[in-house]
């Protein structure tokens, strides 16, 4: 892919200023349009300087993914084996979706640097700034029913946990149904997508989140208060992306053979194992109502089991816990 003509001179000229009118002599185009692609590089994770009368210095470029650094690091005998990596896409979900007609596989891994529409749980937006995280979308196909999707679901966040804790030392935990906290905040995003016919379950694409190496001012401020990156929680040291993703996908590739293999129950005893929601008093926000009582355990479909005053139970299959 050939270089952008823009970033090709700001680079010859890195840590010096440029004007815009040099620029734009240089690219034959207004200054106007210059400074939007400037803006459209500092999207993509580039740090310029920009000062009226001497023009813009590039002070920083973004890190990249290095798929042959991850190769290296991977074993698996199928997860991940096959890669897609691209700079930016609306979604991983959708880009793994448009991949599945021309054969894609189980294991088949999509990545990208920057995601532009990223979504979440409950139709939430997912923030994916460009170089940071670890923004991508894994293929599977189960041979299970439909109904087992939540038990893949909780697959995933304990692979993940696995894998995180292991990397960094930190004590992470599961809030059901799948976001794992750092001292209470959200860490990753878990979203799974399923394609079905007659209730059994064709493909199913997890797509993964993980803030890594996030700074504070790289959420939004709403953010703030729930949001935190492995960074900010290990004050301010980076983590190599390569490494966390070839952890995860061993970790993933040998939990979902057990979940094939053995069922769901040795997952579910993980999962009771790493959560930080069990054993409490907690509100469960669904759409039209909350549900509250104190979190006994998950069922064999992963629903959370609240035990009430009177001593029943009862089954929460989706929403968003306060614990
Ligand atoms: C959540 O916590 O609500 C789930 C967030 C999932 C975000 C990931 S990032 C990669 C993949 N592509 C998306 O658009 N979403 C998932």
């Amino acid at each position: 892919m050939n270089k952008d003509p823009l970033l090709a001179i700001l680079e010859q000229h890195k840590d010096e200023y440029i004007s815009g009118e040099q620029l734009s002599v240089a690219l034959s185009c207004s200054r106007t349009a210059i400074w939007k692609k400037i803006r459209k590089l500092m999207k993509a994770g580039y740090h310029f300087e920009a000062t009226p009368r001497l023009g813009y210095k590039l002070i920083g470029v973004p890190d990249r993914f290095d798929m042959l650094q991850f190769v290296s690091h991977l074993r698996t005998a199928r997860f991940g084996n096959r890669q897609t990596y691209v700079e930016e896409t609306s979604s991983t979900q959708d880009l793994m979706r448009s991949l599945i007609p021309n054969g894609a596989m189980e294991g088949r891994l999509v990545i990208a640097e920057t995601q532009t529409s990223g979504r979440g749980r409950l139709g939430r937006s997912w923030h994916s700034p460009a170089g940071k995280g670890l923004w991508f979308s894994v293929l599977l196909q189960p041979t299970v029913p439909l109904r087992a999707i939540s038990q893949l679901t909780l697959l995933t966040a304990v692979a993940l946990c696995r894998c995180l804790r292991a990397e960094t030392g930190f004590n992470i935990g599961i809030k059901w149904p799948n976001d794992l906290l750092i001292d209470g905040k959200k860490i990753c995003g878990i979203l799974l997508e399923s394609m079905a016919e007659d209730e059994r379950i064709q493909f199913v694409i997890a797509g993964i989140g993980v803030s890594v190496n996030l700074k504070k001012e790289d959420f939004p401020v709403d953010l703030h208060p729930i949001a935190t990156s492995l960074r900010i929680a290990a004050n301010d040291r980076l983590f190599s992306r390569e490494k966390i993703l070839a952890s995860f996908m061993h970790e993933y590739e040998t939990l979902y053979d057990t979940y094939l293999h053995n069922g769901f129950s040795p997952i579910q005893q993980l999962w009771e194992q790493m959560s930080v929601t069990l054993n409490q008093y907690v509100r469960v926000q669904q759409l039209n109502q909350t549900l509250e009582g104190f979190a006994v355990g998950i069922d064999e479909f992963g629903a959370l089991l609240l035990r009430q005053a009177n001593g029943d139970i009862i089954r929460c299959y989706s929403g968003d816990t306060d614990r």
